[in-house]
């Protein structure tokens, strides 16, 4: 009855403008948000990404990281404060004019129970062969697909061949590339992979990533180290700012992650089960 009770996103009358092929600016001024009444996530957020570039998002659990991706997907509109893309105020625009030009990757990406063909057309549906062909070969699907008898068309998800948590993000991966997205979203997975799964992922990702505004909700270093942009979020406040070189001179909050991290990251060598008393890594 709840969903059935929710307004259509269509019948939004403040939703008048309808955005052309965007540059990718998104832009945060003073983004005040509380899921419920009096009890505030984010605290007065303001921050620009540059087309092209890429921000990283750290900070501790809870602090607000996926609440800041939100609004830029436009799940929610901010209580107060505006999120801008190319400085156009986002609740005013029509949001398919908006999301068709937005690719999210999260750490357990969605797949239909389909064919694997149709999981990756399934983001652009009119795209040629030769262009589908192109994106499994750059995020890697080919390295797997091809394996199979039945190839692309395996059918893969509930009734279909079980695929490894790398497999599935190089299909979501595959999937982002043919939508060629201006903004993109990632969500990387917390899980390690053993580092040929991880070197695949990595060569869809930086190829996906290049010339696109992306945001990266980041765990890996060899991410947060090449973001043009990181944001230390902290009790829905982004408390230091800058790249990974500053912030480590800084000797801060950022500092304090990642040197917990680091610590933990050499420690994924340890044998099966040994690194399991260290402390959870920062989100
Ligand atoms: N749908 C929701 N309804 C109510 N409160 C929520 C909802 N989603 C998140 N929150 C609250 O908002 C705060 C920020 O949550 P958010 O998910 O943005 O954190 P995060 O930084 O992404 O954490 P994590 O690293 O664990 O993913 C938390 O206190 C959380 O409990
Ligand atoms: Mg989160």
């Amino acid at each position: 009855m709840e969903i059935l009770g929710e307004k259509d996103e269509f019948a939004d009358p403040a939703r008048v403008r309808t955005l052309d092929e965007i540059e990718g600016d998104v832009s945060f001024d003073d983004v005040r948000f509380a899921y419920e009444k009096d009890k505030p996530v984010l605290h007065g957020i303001s921050f620009e990404s540059r087309p092209g570039t890429v921000t990283a998002l750290v900070g501790s659990s809870g602090s607000g990281k996926s609440t800041i991706i939100s609004l830029v997907c436009a799940f929610h509109k901010p209580d107060s404060g505006e999120v801008l893309v190319d400085g156009i105020d986002l609740s005013t625009v029509r949001l398919d004019s908006y999301r068709s030009q937005l690719g999210v990757v999260l750490q357990e990406s969605f797949l239909f129970d389909g064919t694997i063909k149709e999981n990756v057309m399934f983001s652009h549906p009119d795209a040629t062969d030769e262009d589908f062909l192109s994106a499994c070969r750059i995020a890697r699907v080919d390295e797997f697909a091809e394996r199979f008898p039945e190839g692309y068309d395996t059918i893969v998800g509930e009734r279909g061949v079980k695929l490894s948590g790398g497999q599935r993000q190089r299909l979501s991966i595959a999937r982002a590339i043919l939508a060629s997205p201006r903004i993109l979203i990632l969500d990387e997975a917390t899980s390690s992979l053993d580092s040929e799964s991880e070197a695949m992922i990595q060569h869809g990702l930086s190829y996906l990533m290049q010339g696109r505004t992306t945001f990266v909700i980041a765990h890996r270093l060899s991410t947060i180290r090449r973001a043009d942009q990181i944001l230390v979020v902290e009790g829905g406040l982004i408390v230091e700012r800058g790249t990974h070189a500053s912030l480590y001179a800084l000797g801060g909050r950022y500092y304090d992650l990642y040197t917990r991290q680091h610590g933990l990251e050499e420690n994924l060598f340890l044998a099966p089960g040994e690194g399991d008393t260290i402390e959870e890594p920062a989100k």
